[in-house]
């Protein structure tokens, strides 16, 4: 098991770039399904996940290559339509495969997901969405198998506005004879770059980025050839990082237009942040102050964020309260970030956090993807020396994170 070690109290300097966004990358991988041919995406990431992605879609017979930030796809020939359970339960973004091949091959059959650390995060909705639309669904050995000859239009409402549940019946419409309505849609960025991406396929979408999204199904699309858009959550972490440390970092290769929400909480606590379309420049202040924060759907603070702004609220003068409204055991970070000293209290979705003293480096687990991100900046910011364990979740969202922290000052080696 690898482990990330930390020496804190470095004022990070310096300049960083953002890798492009695992969430984009993810349904717009998935969509190639729809089209036989050879695509190509640009800007990826180099992540667990991807690979994990990559691998599912090899198992259905799609020739996947990544070189770099580029994937190529080529997805002629579908040999299967079953994404099974250990990968699924790697990585519940598995379930993007559900709406693209049920579209283009009339049938999937994909692993319930299981829980996962943050929530049971059912699929109801996307399975309801597909149902509305002419699929017949059967549930048999933990495995949801979804058959139509061809999907039909529909008006679908999403009583809560999954973000992969949006995607999936995005890309199950896209292909669907007559038009479907999405009412109470994700508006995440991540669902309009794939809104983009199948727009350049030839899909006919309008309204993504809304509430109310409607595709005029088409008979077929064309390969995609597309660059996706840079990683919101990868450069709201390195914000916090520089404000953490009373650093003086630039952020660039972001899309600043998509993190209005972190940048006025971030400055509200003091972080300067200087912002141009495509980069930030951010100082950290020598005194942080509390600032409330309750995540909501895009485009409200990203539940994403959470841990991340918590740790920073951790280190601040005066106590601020963190709701938690999407998912429902998403504070696993807090124990951790205890045993370095952090006054938090937790009463169901609501953290208490009394900042003010500095925390301590000390040895701690990672439990999930953004929890563990969280505590590399704890770690930045404490006194003495951090090992945080388990840092595989890290590497599903975040490109080898010691490898763009060094250059800005960073004590943090990773060891086997
Ligand atoms: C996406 O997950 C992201 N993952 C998550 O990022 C992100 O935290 C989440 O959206 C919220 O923004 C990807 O895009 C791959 P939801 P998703 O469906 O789509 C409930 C990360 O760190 N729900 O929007 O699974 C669900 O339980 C990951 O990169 C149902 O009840 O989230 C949750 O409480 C973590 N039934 C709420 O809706 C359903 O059918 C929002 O979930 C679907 C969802």
């Amino acid at each position: 098991m690898e482990k990330i070690i930390i020496d804190g109290g470095v004022k990070l300097k310096g300049e960083v770039p953002v890798s492009g966004a695992k969430n984009a990358a993810l349904p717009i991988m998935a969509a190639s399904i729809l089209s036989p041919g050879q695509s190509s995406i640009a800007n990826i990431p180099q992540l667990r996940d991807i690979t994990t992605m990559g691998d599912l879609l090899t198992r259905l017979g799609i020739g996947f290559q990544a070189e770099g930030g580029r994937v190529s796809l080529n997805t002629e020939n579908i040999s299967s339509v079953e994404a099974q359970y250990d990968l699924v339960r790697t990585m519940r973004a598995s379930v993007l495969v559900l709406g693209p091949l049920l579209a283009r091959m009339g049938e999937a059959i994909i692993s319930l997901p299981g829980g996962c650390a943050i929530g049971a995060r059912p699929i109801n909705l996307h399975v309801m969405g597909l149902n509305k639309m002419g699929a017949e669904i059967t549930l048999s050995e933990g495995y949801i198998k979804v058959r139509a000859k061809r999907l039909k239009g529909a008006n679908i409402y999403f009583d809560i506005p999954t973000v992969t549940g949006t995607e999936n019946i995005m890309m199950a419409a896209a292909l669907a004879d007559g038009v479907t309505v999405i009412e109470n849609a994700a508006c995440e960025p991540e669902v309009v770059d794939l809104a983009d991406a199948l727009i350049s396929m030839g899909a006919e979408i309008q309204g993504a980025g809304t509430n109310v999204i409607k595709i005029k199904g088409k008979d077929s699309l064309r390969p995609l050839d597309y660059k996706i858009i840079p990683d919101r959550i990868e450069a709201g972490t390195f914000v916090v990082a520089a404000g953490i440390t009373r650093g003086e970092v630039r952020i660039k290769d972001c899309n600043s237009g998509h993190m209005d929400a972190v940048i006025d909480k971030l400055s509200q606590a003091g972080v300067k942040i200087d912002q141009e379309k495509d980069a930030l420049t951010v100082k950290g202040p020598d005194m942080l102050k509390p600032v409330d924060i309750r995540t909501t759907p895009y485009p409200g603070f990203p539940t994403d964020m959470q841990a991340q702004f918590m740790a920073l609220m951790a280190v601040s003068h005066g106590t601020s309260l963190i709701t938690e409204n999407i998912f429902e055991n998403r504070f696993m970070h807090v124990a951790e970030m205890r045993r370095m000293g952090a006054d938090i209290k937790v009463e169901g979705a609501t953290a208490t956090v009394r900042g003010g003293k500095a925390l301590k480096g000390a040895p701690v687990m990672a439990t999930d993807l953004r929890a563990s991100a969280s505590l590399v900046l704890a770690g930045l910011a404490a006194e003495g020396t951090t090992v945080i364990d388990r840092v595989y979740h890290l590497d599903r969202g975040y490109q080898r994170i010691e490898e763009k922290l060094k250059p800005l000052g960073a004590k943090i080696t990773r060891v086997k």
